[in-house]
């Protein structure tokens, strides 16, 4: 279903980030927060990252100016993760095939890079090769929003409050929760390349928001059903830590034929675009498909 040529693109553009990452983090120096830093930073699937890439190949946007915003996506995921396994919150020891950054460090040197993360993320906005001040601003703001207290920090304090609520989550309070922890962060890079491009984002947003959920559906379906070899992380934790999921609400074969509903929804919305979207389309097929 998904040719090389979708891998090789990914594989690439990946890449880019990384490098441009690396290159941006170096100034950071050589002590310990830095090094957990750049640690963190690499080794995972960059599809945030790829997506605003591709987000802004779409609108004709310059890659070096969505670089910075495809570096900050990149450094606030990471930070993240390096918080959501500490032991106060999944008490996880691998990530992406290697220590955590608590168990490779300590838990102070993990809670100070993700904090570090997040700063680098914003502080990268601020470059002038990105664009006249008021799209720097506009892209400040919505990372915040995005990140914060209304999205993946609230989704990620709902997941954690789930562990321990007396009834079970709805369908409804469950999507909320994953559109927040997971969707926020996967839609912005979508209205980030409209920012960029000074257009409306409102096109975008059907596809962003319905692969936003799909992603962590197929994360949660991956906890349950994959090989934590290739996933790089533990997996069948989340039953037991009585997460509330797609899966613990509809079975395996539910969560599957929601995650590939939504794949047809974001695929249909991307018709406006024609054939120029097909890598989009291609990153949709991929969020279900992956086995890490
Ligand atoms: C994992 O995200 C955490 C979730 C939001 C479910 P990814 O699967 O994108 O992680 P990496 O960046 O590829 O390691
Ligand atoms: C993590 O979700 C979401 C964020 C880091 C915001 P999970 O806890 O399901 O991610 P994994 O399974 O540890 O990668
Ligand atoms: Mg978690
Ligand atoms: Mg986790
Ligand atoms: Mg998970």
């Amino acid at each position: 279903m998904l040719g090389s040529d979708f891998q090789a693109r990914l594989a690439a553009q990946s890449r880019l980030v990384d490098d441009f990452l690396t290159e941006a983090l170096a100034r950071f120096g050589n002590d310990d927060v830095a090094q957990a830093m750049r640690y963190a930073v690499h080794g995972g699937k960059g599809l945030r990252g790829f997506l605003l890439l591709e987000a802004s190949a779409l609108y004709a946007v310059p890659q070096e100016r969505a670089l910075y915003a495809a570096g900050a996506v990149e450094a606030i995921h990471a930070y993240s993760l390096i918080h959501d396994d500490l032991p106060c919150m999944d008490d996880d020891d691998l990530r992406r095939g290697q220590p955590t950054v608590h168990k490779q460090w300590n838990e102070a040197i993990a809670v100070l890079a993700g904090d570090a993360l997040q700063s680098f993320a914003f502080e990268l906005m601020t470059a002038k090769t990105i664009g006249p001040a008021d799209i720097r601003i506009a892209l400040v703001a919505s990372l915040a929003e995005a990140a914060g207290a209304r999205g993946m920090v609230l989704g990620q304090a709902q997941d954690i409050a789930a562990e321990t609520a007396d009834t079970a989550l709805t369908l409804a309070q469950i999507t909320e929760l994953q559109s927040n922890k997971t969707g926020a962060l996967l839609e912005w890079p979508a209205h980030a390349a409209a920012i960029l491009a000074g257009q409306d984002p409102a096109p975008l947003r059907t596809y962003a928001r319905a692969i936003g959920l799909a992603f962590q559906i197929a994360d949660d379906i991956l906890d349950v059903e994959g090989d934590s070899g290739k996933a790089g992380k533990a997996l069948r934790k989340d039953a037991d830590a009585g997460k509330a999921t797609f899966v613990t609400l509809l079975g395996l074969d539910g969560a599957k034929s929601e995650a590939a509903r939504l794949v047809a929804e974001a695929e249909t919305a991307l018709a406006p675009f024609g054939d120029k979207a097909e890598t989009l389309r291609d990153l949709a097929r991929f969020i279900i498909a992956r086995d890490r």
